[in-house]
């Protein structure tokens, strides 16, 4: 039997197919607020910690009645089955040639870096100089730069999961957020492993990121936890996660990221389901503070995940290079796809429509209502499904 995973027959290479036309509409990042966003860095790389201020209530729940939400209910007991070891179900022993990965990854006109240049005029930039040698560095640089914010993400997936055991009011909510809490601690575990033992170098978390973290965990509203996670960064992970698979021919990091992927489908669903239901209840004031918070997370993760530690390290000035690789279509497609879960999943939540249309205005001004038709993630877990217990 095929599995979603297989190629043609994947919901996620069909998918793919789309994407390309969809994604044409992404605007270009105007120069001014480049400039801003590159003038931002992180100034204490070698932080050992990092404290996020929080003010929210921990609430007991008395109501017990466990299946009283039964959508929740079936997802808990699905996680239950689908547990996996990253120690012992992934094949550690095979051997990661991270230089040939990213050399097939070119070959095939992709790539991490998502730099094709033989499709760029590259006179009088600084790429000019460039041979084979720093092309590849720069390839093996953006692949550990990539895995590392993925990593620093699932911790931040971690991290305010745990918090949502304590803030979600529904018994049914804090048994399945207990279960996602150690898929979580999985996902840190198998990047930090490939990073330690296939790759050559760890990255610390991009300064954009850690500000998104830190505005979803600082917000002390239970469903503002779930907007900013389960919907908008994983929502972006499991699309990002989709892209990769399909991209990279490793196979180890091919059977991480499928298991990753069959937990975090489970993980927007959580989300979508959830916030259905809390945000019928909501007056249209606070709808729309949702829709105001999910479009600062998408522009945040639209215009600001720039790599510039990975241009600072290649020696390069961020600024000089980043306006001119925008403009590689493959980069754009890849950052507009991001939106190919996220958009969808808005509209379900009716946030896309709510206060005459203010947030599907603007996914339209960013270049990414095309695909809030697409399916949303309230059941795709069920096909994407790895280990069925
Ligand atoms: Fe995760
Ligand atoms: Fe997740």
């Amino acid at each position: 039997m095929k599995t979603p995973y297989d190629e043609g027959s994947s919901r996620i290479e069909s998918d793919m197919e789309e994407m390309a036309d969809l994604a044409a509409g992404l605007k270009d990042l105007d120069p001014e607020e480049l400039e801003r966003i590159m003038s931002v860095v992180n100034d204490d790389m070698q932080a050992k910690v990092h404290d996020v201020d929080s003010h929210y209530d921990t609430r007991f729940t008395w109501e017990y009645d466990k299946g009283s939400r039964p959508a929740l209910d079936k997802l808990y007991e699905k996680a239950k089955k689908a547990q996996w070891n990253a120690q012992t179900d992934v094949e550690w022993s095979i051997d990661v040639d991270q230089e040939k990965g990213i050399m097939d990854n070119m070959a095939a006109g992709g790539g991490f870096a998502g730099v094709n240049t033989a499709s760029m005029d590259l006179s009088g930039t600084p790429f000019q100089s460039w041979g084979e040698k720093e092309w590849m560095q720069f390839g093996v640089e953006a692949q550990n730069w990539t895995l590392s914010q993925f990593m620093h993400g699932e911790q931040g997936a971690l991290i305010c999961t745990a918090k949502i055991v304590q803030t979600v009011p529904w018994i049914d909510a804090k048994y399945y957020a207990s279960t996602q809490v150690m898929d979580e601690a999985r996902h840190v575990e198998v990047f930090s492993r490939y990073l330690d033992d296939k790759l050559s170098g760890h990255y610390p978390v991009n300064i954009h990121l850690q500000s998104l973290l830190d505005a979803i965990i600082e917000d002390g509203r239970w469903d503002i936890t779930y907007l900013g996670m389960q919907i908008m960064v994983e929502g972006l992970a499991l699309a990002a996660f989709g892209f990769i698979y399909q991209l990279t021919n490793e196979p180890l990091l091919k059977q991480i990221l499928k298991y990753v992927m069959s937990d975090e489908a489970r993980h927007v669903a959580f989300g979508v389901i959830s916030l259905k239901e809390y945000y019928q209840q909501l007056t249209s004031a606070e709808i729309r503070e949702r829709q105001e918070f999910a479009y600062m997370a998408a522009t945040s993760m639209r215009d600001r995940f720039l790599q510039q530690e990975v241009w600072e390290r290649m020696g390069i000035n961020p600024k000089s290079v980043v306006s001119l690789l925008n403009q590689v279509p493959e980069r754009k497609q890849f950052q507009a796809m991001l939106f190919a879960k996220i958009v969808p999943n808005c509209r379900k939540l009716g946030l896309l429509d709510a206060s005459n249309s203010w947030l599907r205005d603007r996914f339209t001004e960013m270049g990414i209502i095309g695909f809030e038709h697409l399916d949303d993630t309230g059941s795709e877990y069920e096909e994407l499904q790895v280990v069925s217990g």
